[in-house]
């Protein structure tokens, strides 16, 4: 199954680009800009990774964020992560980033979004990865720290499909950020947000009816409403599912407890993700693996994540059916 899940084209719709940093990169930038970091080596920074829930991860996550300062360290951190796609054969890739982490310490909104932006485009070029960038609000934040996100990414409508909402669900729910919403989709841009991770399933309702959203960021939360349940199954509604990331996260005690099987079974387009890599043990393969180490799953299964995704994503139908064919090749050649 190993083999088949590193061959399988996997299509990745909710990481963190900030998520990907890994500890190595994190020393390099910090001695790059002359920051302190409070650890003495990559593997010590490793050894701290012992999260208990969303916001344990959250402080720590942010603090490591500290040491991205020039536009060619976001072109270095992206750059990284595609080379990883590379290695999990990633053929298109939608990424979150979080402006506010940035220009909070005083980092131009431009230096982060150019030098990710750049990234992508030779991710294109030399790699044949595909991308999108979706722009996320910090719902711990206010909201007009939101708007004022919003305006300053105006310029740079042409780099960014989507915005997204992260970090501490609760006590930040949908309706906090509605009118920001609103005023974002006039402009043109789809929209996600995270629900249903630590937060309610009427988060999930609220992110659908308030904020309009296209696909929920995770969403495991969804079957403690049963009819909810019936209309994601319905409505065909994307869950972008991070394995990983709930288990490290203890939204589940384990991966066997974990109800991505059954909520593919049940019919819902979910899919698997990697969210912050860095931090949780692993990329796409790895993801892909922890599941199909705890849950009996076919291959079928298995390629059905690929497809939900194309479905999920945000590339023209042209583009779904070029990352339809590619999938689909792949199956009707395995060996027999
Ligand atoms: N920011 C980065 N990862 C996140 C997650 N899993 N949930 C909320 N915010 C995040
Ligand atoms: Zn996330």
């Amino acid at each position: 199954m190993k083999t088949f899940i590193q061959a399988l084209p996997k299509v990745e719709l909710h990481l963190h680009i900030e998520g990907s940093l890994e500890p190595e990169l994190m020393f390099e930038l910090a001695e790059r800009n002359h920051i302190s970091i409070p650890y003495p080596s990559a593997d010590a920074v490793r050894e701290a990774y012992q999260f208990h829930n969303l916001q344990s991860f959250l402080d720590i996550y942010y603090q490591g964020a500290n040491v991205l300062i020039t536009e060619r360290d976001f072109y270095d951190l992206t750059w990284a992560y595609l080379l990883r796609c590379q290695q999990d054969n990633v053929i298109h890739s939608e990424l979150f980033f979080d402006p506010q982490t940035h220009t909070e310490r005083g980092i131009g909104f431009d230096t982060v979004v150019n030098g990710i932006y750049s990234a992508l485009n030779d991710g294109q070029e030399k790699l044949g990865i595909s991308s999108r960038l979706i722009l996320c609000f910090l719902r711990h934040l206010d909201e007009a720290s939101a708007f004022a996100t919003l305006e300053q990414a105006l310029p740079h409508k042409d780099k960014i499909i989507a915005v997204g909402l992260d970090s501490s669900e609760l006590g930040h729910p949908p309706e906090k950020f509605q009118r920001v919403f609103d005023r974002a989709l006039a402009e043109g841009f789809l929209s996600v947000a995270h629900a249903g991770e630590e937060g309610p399933a009427s988060n999930i309702r609220d992110a659908l009816t308030l904020l309009k959203v296209s696909r929920i960021d995770h969403g495991v939360r969804c079957t403690e409403d049963e009819a909810l349940v019936e209309q994601l199954i319905k409505n065909r509604t994307p869950l972008t599912v991070c394995p990983l990331s709930n288990t490290r996260l203890k939204v589940f005690d384990s991966m066997a407890q974990h109800n991505i099987v059954e909520l593919l079974r049940q019919g819902l387009c979910v899919t698997i993700n990697s969210d912050d890599p860095a931090y949780f043990g692993g990329y796409m393969n790895d993801n892909f693996i922890a599941v199909a180490n705890a849950h009996s799953v076919t291959q079928n299964e298995l390629a059905q994540f690929t497809f939900n995704a194309i479905d999920a994503s945000f590339v023209s139908p042209q583009e779904k059916d070029r990352l339809r064919q590619i999938t689909q090749s792949f199956l009707d050649n395995l060996p027999v």
